[in-house]
């Protein structure tokens, strides 16, 4: 137990009651060996809160811990005020909880439209309804339905999980790193894609590695840090604190600035090859 307090560890917050709370969370995979140390969080209705920290933090832990999928042993997690700490991951879709692994989060040999499918697979009389709303938001997906998941682009497979996340129409939605191993576009569609589910009513918890880029777009933000609340604050005020940047934010500034070269110098290299092919034909 810490002697801070609420204010302190979710720091801007809202007022009320949060629609889901992690409060002092031990959890690991191993007997005996805890990866997570007396973690907190809320989320409160209609928030999208980022929680970053560097590698092996214990970030994909929590969200796994607050799906069912690692055992809690200490503290509890409850959605709107009902205990639901260690419920099974199918109980908590039931409950409207929905979660996007980051990797393995398709059904390559399935298409796009049985991907979807699969995650109604509890109530599949609801496929129809939802099929066309998610459509709605995404409609690549619509226009190739039939189109086997994986023969899709990494950002695409991304859109499949979550629109399959979506189907069972969660009331919170719990997402890994949707954008690691994208392109800089594609991690800007992924990002641009999040905040218009948050806007249609979904509350999102986000894990990334792109920390600067998803502290633009959440509410706020944790940082997470060997398996504890580090830091936390609205997103915008986090991303200019001289603390956060320096310690966790720092070298991954470089690195997001290293990807933005890289594509400027690829892109620099099609125009100049395309002009190159335009003076042969003309000559
Ligand atoms: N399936 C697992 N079994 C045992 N240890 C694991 C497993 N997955 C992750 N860990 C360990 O838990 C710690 C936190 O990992 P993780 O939650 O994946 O960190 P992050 O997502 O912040 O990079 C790491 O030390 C990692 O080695
Ligand atoms: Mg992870």
């Amino acid at each position: 137990m810490t002697a801070t307090t609420d204010a302190q560890v979710h720091r801007g917050a809202p007022a009320g009651e949060p629609l889901l709370e992690a409060k002092d969370i031990y959890a690991g995979y191993l007997p005996g060996v805890d990866i997570l140390n007396g973690c907190n969080l809320v989320l409160h209705p209609g928030e999208l809160v980022g929680i970053i920290g560097p590698n092996g933090a214990g970030k994909s832990t929590l969200l796994k811990a607050l799906f069912g999928l690692v055992p809690i042993r200490a503290g509890s997690v409850t959605l709107r005020g009902d205990e639901i700490t260690n419920l099974r991951a199918d109980k908590l879709v039931h409950r409207g909880v929905g979660f996007v692994p980051q990797t393995n989060n398709v059904f390559p040999s399935l298409t796009i439209e049985e991907n979807m499918q699969m995650g109604v697979f509890q109530d599949p009389k609801k496929f129809a309804s939802r099929f066309e709303q998610i459509v709605d938001l995404f409609p690549t997906l619509g226009d190739r339905r039939k189109q086997r998941a994986g023969s899709l682009s990494g950002g695409e497979r991304q859109m499949v999980a979550m629109a399959r996340a979506l189907m069972m129409d969660p009331k919170v939605l719990l997402l890994d790193e949707p954008s690691a191993g994208l392109s800089p576009v594609r991690q800007d569609e992924t990002f641009i894609r999040t905040r218009r589910i948050n806007k249609a009513g979904v509350s999102i918890i986000i894990v990334e590695q792109n920390a600067r880029r998803a502290l633009q777009i959440c509410d706020r933000g944790y940082v997470l840090d060997q398996g504890a609340n580090a830091y936390s604050g609205p997103g915008r005020e986090m991303m200019n604190d001289p603390k956060v940047i320096e310690l966790y934010l720092g070298t991954l500034a470089t690195d997001v600035e290293a990807d933005a070269e890289a594509a400027a110098v690829a892109e620099r290299r099609t125009v100049d090859q395309r002009d190159a092919e335009g003076d042969a034909t003309e000559g």
